[in-house]
């Protein structure tokens, strides 16, 4: 199996272009529940297909099983129902069988065949087990703009949406069907149950232009359950909470938790933006600082004048003169490529890497794939890619 993947691994682009044609030749009415513009259906080909051989050819590793629950849960959302497991397993087969050459054997087709099989039943077992509706429809009730770019929509969800402070949900609107996007939340959860999406407008992007620029409050979003691991683990450790444009909202959904909680230690936020008009909180900031005495604030800017990559450079500075890195639990958030520069930055300082939390699976299009296209999440674990945050030539489409 391993090296029948390794030969699908090399010709990936011929084996994803096979299983779509495959499968929307011997199923049109598929086609229908996967995005329309030609650009959503080519990142989607990574996806999927990334994903699919990614999980199968890792069936063994332990943590697939919750991962896999919460997968299946969430194709609901999508309108896949149970019947499109087993087409869906035939085409990746044929695929596979198409793209691998000579390392396709009858025994190779029954591993993956089985594979596949225990892929779908994980899906399955949890789209059945789930009492979540398959998504929730939100009233927008606010829609606060912050500059050209940012706008902060406050949701009110039909139905109780569990949120823990610091995850994300999926969100799709009518605007631009079947198209989903994941935003951060950036509250904790509030008595009145309505929730706060942090959206950053991507040039050339679908969904994030028109929840920035277009959506009015009275309409009505979906959101697929909240998901993501950058949830706050108390400890008696002293905390760092590094956060980078709109990945301040996760932040600030720990931060609104902490003051509702105060923690022992001390906590040092640090927040990083292009320039002081992208600091758009930080009245609420300022005064959590000035309210809160465990609570200390850096915030990042590049100079006036110059280019923006040199706030990456004083966050550098700024941290290695936090210190004590191994005692502390840090909370980082921002654009994937941000992650990965930072969590760098800090391993060489001494934080110690199971005391580094932050969410793996970038939101779509915060990362770049191999050839300027955005990256799909099966390639993200299979490729990550160098880090270069601040090159806006790296920031592709969502
Ligand atoms: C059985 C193994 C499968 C795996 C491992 C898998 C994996 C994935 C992943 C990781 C995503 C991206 C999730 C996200 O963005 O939230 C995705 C999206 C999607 N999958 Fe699946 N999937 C599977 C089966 C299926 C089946 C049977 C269908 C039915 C046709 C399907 C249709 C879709 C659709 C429509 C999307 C969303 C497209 C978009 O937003 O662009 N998947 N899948």
């Amino acid at each position: 199996m391993k090296s029948s993947f390794a030969v699908v691994e090399r010709r990936a682009e011929q084996a994803v272009k096979f299983f779509y044609s495959h499968l929307f030749w011997h199923n049109p009415d598929i086609r229908e529940l996967f995005p329309a513009s030609p650009e959503d259906m080519e990142r989607q080909r990574d996806r999927l297909f990334a994903a699919l051989t990614h999980v199968v050819s890792r069936i063994d590793d332990d943590s697939l099983g919750p991962y896999l629950r919460d997968l299946g849960r969430d194709h609901r959302k999508f309108l896949v129902g149970p019947e499109h497991y087993a087409v869906v397993g035939s085409s990746l087969l044929a695929a596979l069988a198409e793209t691998s050459g000579a390392a396709w054997t009858p025994r190779v087709e029954k591993t993956w065949a089985e594979a596949y099989q225990v892929v779908a039943d994980a899906m399955l077992a949890g789209a059945a087990a789930s009492e979540d509706p398959p998504w929730w429809d939100a009233e927008v009730v606010r829609h606060l703009r912050y500059g050209e770019d940012v706008a902060v929509l406050t949701l009110r969800p039909h139905l109780p949406f569990p949120h823990l402070p610091g995850q994300y949900a999926g969100v799709s609107s009518d605007r631009v069907p079947r198209t989903w996007r994941t935003y951060s939340l950036g509250n904790a959860p509030r008595a009145d149950g309505t929730v706060d999406l942090h959206v950053s407008r991507i040039q050339g992007g679908r969904l994030s232009p028109a929840l920035v620029a277009e959506t009015r409050p009275g309409e009505v979003l979906r959101m697929g359950a909240a998901g993501g691991r950058l949830t706050f683990r108390r400890t008696d450790r002293p905390v760092s909470l590094i956060a980078a444009g709109t990945g301040w909202a996760p932040v600030r959904a720990i931060l609104e938790y902490l003051v509702e909680h105060p923690p022992d230690q001390d906590v040092r936020l640090f927040v990083v933006a292009r320039d002081g008009a992208h600091l758009y909180d930080r009245p609420l900031i300022d005064t959590y600082a000035a309210s809160c005495r465990w609570l200390g604030v850096t915030y990042i800017t590049p100079a006036p004048g110059q280019h923006r990559n040199q706030a990456t450079d004083r966050l550098a500075t700024a941290l290695s003169h936090r210190g004590l890195w191994p005692d502390q639990d840090v909370y980082l958030s921002g654009p994937a490529p941000f992650i990965g520069e930072t969590a760098h930055v800090l391993e060489e300082l001494g934080a110690r890497p199971d005391r580094l939390f932050h969410d793996r699976v970038p939101a779509v299009g915060t990362g770049n794939g191999p050839g300027g296209r955005p990256l799909g999440f099966g390639e993200w674990f299979l490729h990550r890619p160098a880090p270069h945050w601040h090159d806006p030539a790296a920031r592709t489409p969502e």
